[in-house]
């Protein structure tokens, strides 16, 4: 039985969401393979995260000094560690995502706990071998010279490299705010590819 985290970071409600939307067809199928499997689902905007400033960064650095790591504030840096497979779902935002996702990732970086040092170099110490990304976009970032702007995509993968996960998978619907494209069809085709890839993640 795995224990399945799924971020999720759309701001747009159920329904409205174009993420959300290639994301519960992509867990739907996921559960029907996998009945045993258990899924927390984090929704990032019920949260009320704050970014870490002023008494709650001053608070944070002294427990780390002391290395005490029982703290309630570093619980969901251990939930993100613990999971056995991840799922993030984020619109492209400011070439990006949006900054709730970018919060969350400043509360789960924490040395001890997603990510350690041993002789100056970085180990990641989450025990996730597989993170799956699924964002969508206004405009095209995959391909031609907005390619080096995207930062989103680019920000997961090297985050989970510092925090130890081998395999980022991604599933990108793009151009759908594009008034020559189909958005409906765009996204159809990446709830197909969300199929395909629950039979083997
Ligand atoms: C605040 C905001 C910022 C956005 N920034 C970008 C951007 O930088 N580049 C882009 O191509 N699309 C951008 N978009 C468009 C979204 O990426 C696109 O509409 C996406 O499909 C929204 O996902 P959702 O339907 O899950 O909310 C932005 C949209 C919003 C609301």
């Amino acid at each position: 039985m795995n224990n399945i985290l799924f971020v999720n970071a759309c701001i747009r409600k159920e329904g409205q969401s174009r993420t959300l939307k290639i994301a519960r067809k992509f867990i739907e199928e996921y559960k029907k393979l996998n009945p045993d499997d258990s899924l927390t689902e984090l929704k990032l905007c019920d949260l009320d995260l704050r970014c870490i400033t002023g008494d709650m960064f001053e608070q944070r650095e002294q427990l780390l000094q002391e290395g005490n790591l029982n703290h309630e504030c570093f619980n969901l840096a251990k939930q993100f560690a613990n999971a056995d497979k991840i799922i993030i779902a984020a619109p492209f935002w400011e070439l990006s995502f949006p900054a709730v996702l970018r919060v969350y990732i400043e509360h789960i970086s924490v040395v001890g706990i997603t990510y350690e040092y041993e002789d100056n170099k970085l180990i990641g110490m989450c025990k996730a071998k597989k993170l799956l990304y699924i964002t969508t976009r206004g405009g095209e970032y995959s391909h031609g010279f907005t390619n080096e702007l995207e930062m989103g995509e680019r920000f997961i993968k090297a985050i989970c490299l510092m925090y130890g996960i081998e395999n980022v998978i991604t599933i990108c619907a793009e151009g759908l705010d594009m008034v020559e494209n189909n958005a409906d069809e765009i996204v159809n085709n990446a709830i197909e590819k969300a199929v395909e890839i629950s039979k083997t993640f």
